[in-house]
């Protein structure tokens, strides 16, 4: 802003979410947000997300770092994970009135499983080479699978470690890469007349070629963040330099608000359709959510009511047969008793039968025996008659 010649000092924002807390050691820019989209920003704040992918080692802390003008939380990464993970960091930032919940994504351990035999090669012959082969291994597959996902803006590190010339051809060749491979990345908007001539200049400066450095330099009797090298001087917000400022203007005065809407509008939305799509709703055939959601929900009732009517009658059915089988079971139960007394009936006459021939048997036997004792006995008599007449 015109009247502030001094930009105020950045505050941190206490919040009731636990959220770390940074102060800015200098101006960033952001509180130039308001142009985009004024009082609502001011009352809610901003969002904004950074998710900084590279392989181990290529500056990405301090990229964020440096674009943001403090220090977040970031442990370098030793090259021998073995996966690729991801570390998201929130922090409340303040400047002037305007708030920013940034959250930064690190990738750790990017690119440290490829096989990379060309990078011992002299840097200067096979540059070309190894940036090829660069090009054609994880970055763009990476880039590939994520275009869709989210808003990719291209970057070139460390672009100290590489002569101008070589840079520019790079560049090209990343456009042409990115390009032939039907990568999307995002551009810059150039339908809104107050930025369109210099997003679309900052378009043809794509990829933007950093340095990054939190440490202050004395360049004349000014301090700047700058990278020193025996033979000179990297200034990280010189223009001439790289594109530092050209990233941080894009990113975080001019297009922060139209990232924030194509990645809610055009990523999260594409994701949405995606995944409800997978869940059986489609919006093609002219229904509104709330009746394809409708007529979903009475698909599923109905399907219930069935499923327990079949289960109902299931349960009649089993019951039945139990019936029917323990019926049976009885009858033969009963089948047997009846069997069993009627045996024992039979026996029982058949016991008495013989019992009734046995007392015959008895009485008839007790007969002969009298009649045979009294034969005895008169016979006996006559017997000493005879005896006692001689
Ligand atoms: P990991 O978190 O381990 O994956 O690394 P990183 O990508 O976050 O890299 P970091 O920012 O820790 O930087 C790694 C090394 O590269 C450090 O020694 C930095 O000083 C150096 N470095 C960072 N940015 C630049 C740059 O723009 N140019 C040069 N020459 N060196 C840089
Ligand atoms: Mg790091």
């Amino acid at each position: 802003m015109a009247d502030q010649a001094v930009p105020p000092k950045a505050e941190v924002v206490k919040n009731a979410t636990n959220l770390r807390e940074l102060s800015l050691s200098g101006h960033v820019g952001f509180d130039s947000l308001p142009e985009q989209l004024v009082n609502k920003s001011i009352t809610q704040g901003f969002a904004f997300n950074i998710l900084c992918v590279g392989e181990t080692g290529l500056g990405k802390s301090t990229l964020m770092d440096t674009l943001f003008n403090t220090q977040f939380d970031s442990t370098p990464s030793t090259h021998f994970i073995r996966e690729v993970g991801v570390k998201a960091h929130t922090y409340d930032l303040q400047e002037s009135s305007v708030r920013l919940k940034l959250t930064v994504v690190d990738s750790v351990g990017f690119a440290d499983q490829i096989n990379k035999d060309n990078s011992v090669a002299p840097i200067v012959e096979y540059i070309d080479k190894q940036y090829e082969a660069y090009l054609q291994s994880l970055d763009l597959v990476t880039m590939k699978k994520l275009d869709s996902k989210v808003n990719i803006i291209p970057v070139v590190a460390k672009s100290d470690t590489i002569t101008k010339a070589e840079l520019q051809r790079f560049k090209a060749k990343i456009m042409s890469e990115l390009a032939q491979n039907g990568v999307q990345i995002y551009y810059f908007p150039t339908d809104d007349e107050t930025v369109s001539s210099l997003n679309q200049d900052m378009n043809g400066h794509l990829p933007f070629a950093v340095v990054g450095s939190t440490d202050e330099v004395k360049v004349g009797n000014k301090m700047m963040k700058a990278r020193q090298y025996p033979w000179g001087t990297v200034q990280v917000e010189n223009e001439n330099h790289c594109d530092f400022v050209k990233l941080r203007e894009m990113l975080l005065r001019t297009n922060m608000q139209d990232l924030i809407d194509t990645t809610h509008k055009k990523h999260y939305e594409l994701y949405r359709r995606v995944r409800l799509s997978d869940m059986g709703f489609t919006d093609s055939d002219g229904k509104t959510l709330q009746e394809t959601y409708e007529l979903k929900r009475e698909a599923h009732v109905s399907e219930m009511q069935s499923k327990e009517e079949e289960m109902r009658q299931m349960f009649v059915q089993r019951v039945k047969e139990k019936e029917t089988e323990l019926k049976e079971a009885e009858r033969e139960l009963h089948n047997k008793f009846d069997s069993l007394k009627r045996q024992h009936a039979d026996d029982r006459k058949r016991l008495e039968d013989s019992k009734k021939q046995l007392e015959m048997e008895m009485t008839e036997f007790q007969k002969k025996k009298a009649f045979a004792d009294q034969q005895h006995s008169s016979s006996t008599t006559t017997l000493s008659k005879h005896k006692k007449g001689k």
